[in-house]
Order: C-alpha cells, then structure tokens, then sequence
C-alpha cells in the first residue's frame, strides 16, 4: 500500500503548484482544490502516470462531479417507505452515470492499449469488470478522500502548536526530496490527524442497512425489510463514550492511547462491507496532508464552516483559506 504515497504526495505538489501560480499567498477554496488532488491520486495511483490524457481525465473529472452532485440528494422514500410515486422512474443522476461510466471505459481502454497499468495488472484486463470496479472506486473513494483532506487542513491550521508540529515532522521525515514509500509510516502526527480527522468530521456521517431478517437489537425489535440509521457522526462524538468529544485532540490515536472502541469510531464502516479503500485512503491522506504542511501554511479566511450532509459531509460554501507557500513547490 505504501506505494501510493508518492503518487498521492505528487499530486498535492501539483495543487500546491496550482495555488503558487497564483502568488505566494492566496486565498482559495481548500476542499475543491482537495477535489482536484483526490481525483489526480486516483487515477495516478491506477492508471500509469501520463496514459491518460489530460482532455479524457477533465471530462471524466467533470461527469464525475455531475455524478456526486446529484447522488448527494437523497430520496426521502428511501428511508421511510417503498417508493409508490417514482418506481421504475430513472433517476436525474442516470444520464450522468452513462457519460461517466464512458468516460472510465475510455480510460481504461486507453491504458490497456498503452500496455496496461497497476490496476490492469493487479485486478484483471477485462474492460466489463474493470469499468464496474472503477466507477465503483471512483464514486465510493472521490469525495470521501477530498473531504478528508480538507476538513483535516482546517483542523490542523486550526491549532498553531499542531500546525507547527506537522510541519516539523514532514520537513524532518520528508526533508526536501519527494517522499518515498517508507516515509508514510514514519509520518505518526500527521496520521493521528488524519484519524482525529474522520472522527470529528467522517464523511460517511451514517450508514443504512434493509434488515433481511427478524431481529432484536437492544431493546428494539426489527423486522424483516425495517430501515436501520447508523449515525456514525453521532457515535463519533457521543458524550458517553468520549471525553471532551468535540475538540480536535490527535494524540487520542497515538500508539500510546488505547485504540477507540471498534464500534464506536468507524470512519470505513465495519463488518462484511468495511471500506475496502480503507488503507489506500490512510496512505494517500498521510502522504498528502504532509506534503502541503511542508511547504505551506494555511489561514482560515472568514467564519469556520459549517458541515452539512451531503453525499459526503462537507462544508457549506467550501473552505476558503488564506494559503502561504514558501519559495517555489519542489
Ligand atoms: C477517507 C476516505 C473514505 C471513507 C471515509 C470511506 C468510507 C466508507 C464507508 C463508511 C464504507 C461502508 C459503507 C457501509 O457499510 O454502508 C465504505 C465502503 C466502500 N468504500 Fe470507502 N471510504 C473512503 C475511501 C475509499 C476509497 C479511496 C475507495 C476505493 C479505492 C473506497 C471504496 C469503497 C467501496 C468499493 C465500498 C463498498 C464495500 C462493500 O460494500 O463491500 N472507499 N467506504
């Protein structure tokens, strides 16, 4: 897995990048430029760095986002009852997903022509299975990681002592070259926050199940077919089971704290269906938190936003942010 971290850190240089053409200092929307990282590590990570050009990766950037856009709204009919009035109706987002779902085959198709990449090599060549599994990541593992990172950039900057501390360890771990493979592991504070992170603000803020049986939970006795919430964000900061839940406290995940219980912090779910980009996104957002605390400094520019539910749980009107970037991005 440690291998992404270099994929991952690249990209955050070419937003850092991005933002430095801009000037030494500028404000800019922290969360859509984390959108243009996550999509950048994905494909990087997946498909051979290069084999997919740039025209055929801003359009599947732009379904994409069409995509999650409308995915976001949800229908209320799912939670309380089967759908009499809209059965059988496709959905707004269906059109979004056909040109999508193009898009990724003609990715695919591109580098199985260029002679394969990871996931080709990894996975398997055949461009069904390869287009299910890759919208599939797409969707699940996009906004998720975006929305990560920059609720984890606004924590950090967040705490001056923190910031200072993050900083310190990149320049020490990753010193001025590109992170390598084995620095991921060596980066403990930046992971901490990364973990703090998904607690205060997991961007998977519930999960549903349809029970496929009769049973009894607690004191509730479910039947088969009954909607079950679980209200991750809730969990993550109930007063029961966390002390000061609502401050951003990094050194809760420590290697010398005792790990939260299972059930209780579950930022990648938990049981059969666990995220199984769980890892990958650890690495990725480790290696890039730290690649922009290295050489930039972050300011919140206006009044701390607000989370609202989404398809992930994101902040309202974005994440403006005064951003410093020393000298020029290596
Ligand atoms: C910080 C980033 C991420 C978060 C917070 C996250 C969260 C989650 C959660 C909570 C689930 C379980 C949903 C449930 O049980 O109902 C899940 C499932 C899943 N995630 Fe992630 N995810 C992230 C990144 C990724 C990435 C990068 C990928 C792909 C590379 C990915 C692929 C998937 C898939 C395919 C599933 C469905 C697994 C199944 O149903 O068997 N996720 N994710």
């Amino acid at each position: 897995m440690k291998q992404f971290g270099p994929v991952a850190s690249r990209a955050a240089e070419r937003l850092l990048k991005r933002w430095r053409l801009q000037g030494p200092e500028v404000v800019q929307d922290v969360y859509e430029g984390a959108l243009l990282w996550a999509f950048d590590a994905f494909v990087d990570s997946f498909f051979s760095p290069g084999k997919a050009e740039g025209l055929e990766r801003n359009e599947l950037l732009a379904h994409l986002r069409g995509l999650l856009k409308q995915a976001g709204t949800m229908r209320l009919s799912y939670f309380l009852a089967p759908d009499a009035h809209h059965d059988g109706r496709p959905s707004p987002a269906a059109a979004n997903l056909t040109a999508f779902r193009q898009g990724v085959r003609r990715l695919i198709c591109a580098s199985l022509e260029n002679g394969g990449s990871n996931l080709t090599r990894s996975l398997t060549t055949d461009p069904d299975l390869l287009e299910d599994n890759v919208s599939g990541y797409l969707a699940a593992g996009h906004d998720t990681s975006a929305v990560s990172l920059a609720w984890a950039v606004f924590l950090a900057s967040s705490d001056l002592s923190i910031a200072a501390a993050l900083r310190a360890e990149a320049k020490s771990v990753i010193g001025e070259g590109p992170l390598q493979p084995e620095h991921v592991e060596q980066l403990v504070s930046t992971r901490q926050v990364i973990c703090e992170a998904l607690r205060l603000y997991p961007p998977a803020y519930m999960m549903t199940r349809v029970c496929t049986g009769d049973a009894r939970l607690g004191p509730h006795v479910l039947k088969s077919g009954d909607r079950v919430v679980i209200p991750t964000y809730a969990l993550h900061r109930h007063r029961r089971w966390w002390t000061e839940p609502d401050a951003f406290k990094p050194s809760r995940f420590a290697p010398s704290a005792s790990p939260p219980d299972r059930h209780l912090y579950m930022p990648f779910g938990a049981g059969p269906r666990i995220c199984i980009g769980a890892a990958f996104a650890i690495t990725e957002l480790t290696a890039a938190l730290a690649t922009l605390f290295r050489s930039a400094r972050f300011e919140l520019a206006g009044e701390p936003p607000w989370p609202i539910t989404d398809l992930s749980l994101r902040p309202l009107g974005g994440l403006p942010m005064k951003i410093t970037i020393d000298g020029e991005v290596p």
